[in-house]
């Protein structure tokens, strides 16, 4: 089987949240599952690409594609990356820019993109059974297949599979757009009209012959307003073609035995090294070393959906209380930014406070920390809880989506891998926190259990199969 993925970021060539993670490994989970089939990638090129991954890419061919009345010059590189093939469509005019998204014309960048990506398939000499698109900014490529090339030999047996990431990213734009941009019909307008406005992960929903999304909670959730961005009636409408599958993450890439950026290496049956990033942890942030006083640790965008307005309540009683240290990292909105910078101000010897976005603090802070903070409002699959596990940090985290699919609290019968709260307020987060500082404190219950958050199976293996019985189940 042919599988060709279309996406707007993938680990390591361009990133700005858990989609690049997706797209960076799980086309080679399941190359790995099904090594006979044959799995691709097609992303946009952008200037932001590190110069490294820059000198490996191939050049093909280019070729000019029309959208409308523009004609724009279209290159293709590739690279294989993992055993996988992953192209890149090259326009500096729409992709050599400082960000990858928030630009002007994000709906013409990415309307290019997946016009691009859908045109050149006998280029590229690859037809996919299935084309699997990812949100938003790759939604037109399954409207297109359907409405422009749906009777076009080579591509009429092409299957589409188009998974939610976020639903609070919808690709909303005005009317004005319809033909100019999107280059589309009035036949196409109930297909794409919703609420008032054109909305392209709509569209998608509506063509593709199966949705997903990245949990089993989350594909409940988004049926319900409280969840859905306005959306439910349409999932309501096409439920019968959505589903959930949690995602993995990368073994390789989340080993606390194979990062070198780790000051000292460890694996569950020798965690002396975890001891050791503790203490450079402390002092790299200038804390006070303390082997005995657990480090909570957040990483994250700093927005609402991350659950920080239950900080902004409850972060002063947990470190008056309590003997803690609080480590933060991440950038977002200038509120948060504001309220950590001060927190960190008020305590200046239990936390800590860095805004920027940096992998390789990011990799010493889930491998130093004691336990990691997760109260998201809503998450759709979330990937931090998966990867701190991998360091032995114990997750703790409001039961919503992917969290609520992947985390239980060490109360449950059977013992968990971590600690959860279900209503989403302040005190039971920091109930939640207090049965982890409590249990901590008590060296080798916590040891049992930093065991077990370690051996959970956060791999791929499983979810990849079940993609692929997807894939299967469309042909
Ligand atoms: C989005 C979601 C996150 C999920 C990721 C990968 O970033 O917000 O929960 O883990 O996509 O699917």
């Amino acid at each position: 089987m042919n599988i060709l993925f279309i996406a707007s970021e993938a680990t390591p060539f361009a990133a700005s949240g858990g989609l690049a993670d997706v797209i960076g490994s799980l086309p080679a989970a399941l190359k790995k599952a099904s090594p006979e089939d044959d799995v691709r990638v097609i992303l946009p090129l952008y200037g932001t690409m590190n110069a490294a991954w820059r000198e490996q890419l191939t050049y093909l061919t280019n070729r000019t594609v029309t959208l409308n009345w523009r004609n724009q010059y279209c290159g293709i590189f590739t690279v294989t990356y993992r055993g996988v093939v992953y192209y890149f469509l090259d326009n500096e005019y729409y992709f050599k820019r400082g960000s990858l998204y928030g630009e002007f014309d994000d709906a013409e960048r990415f309307a290019f993109f997946c016009r691009a990506a859908v045109d050149l398939l006998p280029t590229l000499g690859f037809f996919p059974d299935v084309l699997h698109a990812h949100d938003w900014q790759a939604a037109l490529s399954v409207l297109y297949l359907k409405r422009k090339y749906a009777d076009v030999e080579g591509y009429k047996d092409i299957r589409t599979v188009f998974t939610i990431h976020n639903i609070q990213y919808q690709g909303k734009y005005g009317f004005e757009l319809m033909n100019d941009v999107f280059d589309l019909l009035p036949s196409d307008f109930e297909t794409v009209e919703y609420d008032g406005c054109l909305n392209l992960l709509k569209a998608a929903v509506v063509c593709a012959d199966r949705v997903t999304t990245v949990s089993p909670t989350y594909a409940k959730e988004i049926l319900s307003p409280q969840f859905s961005y306005g959306l439910d009636p349409v999932l309501h409408a096409y439920q019968g073609k959505l589903t959930g599958i949690l995602n993995g993450i990368d073994k390789e890439l989340y080993s606390p035995s194979k990062s070198p950026e780790l000051p000292a290496s460890f694996h569950v049956n020798r965690m002396a090294g975890k001891t050791v990033c503790k203490r450079e942890l402390q002092e790299q942030l200038g804390l006070p070393v303390n082997a005995e006083t657990p480090v909570i640790a957040m990483i994250t965008r700093l927005v609402d959906s991350k659950g920080l307005d239950l900080l902004t309540l409850a972060a002063d009683t947990l470190l008056e209380e309590e003997d803690v240290q609080l480590v933060v990292l991440g950038t977002g909105d200038f509120y948060y930014e504001e309220f950590f910078r001060r927190l960190a101000l008020r305590h200046p010897d239990r936390c800590r406070v860095t805004l920027r976005f940096d992998q390789v603090l990011a990799k010493r802070i889930y491998a130093g920390a004691d336990i990691f903070l997760m109260p998201s409002r809503t998450e759709p699959c979330g990937l931090a809880q998966m990867i701190c596990s991998r360091f032995g940090t114990v997750p703790v985290v409001h039961e919503t989506g992917g969290l609520y699919d992947s985390i239980r609290d060490a109360g449950c019968e059977g013992g968990g891998n971590g600690f959860t709260f279900a209503s989403y307020n302040a005190w039971d987060m920091l109930y939640a926190l207090r049965n982890a500082l409590e249990l901590y404190r008590n060296h080798d219950a916590w040891k049992k259990l930093v065991r077990r958050v370690m051996l959970t199976d956060f791999s791929w293996d499983a979810s990849a199969q079940k993609y692929l019985e997807l894939y299967r189940e469309l042909k």
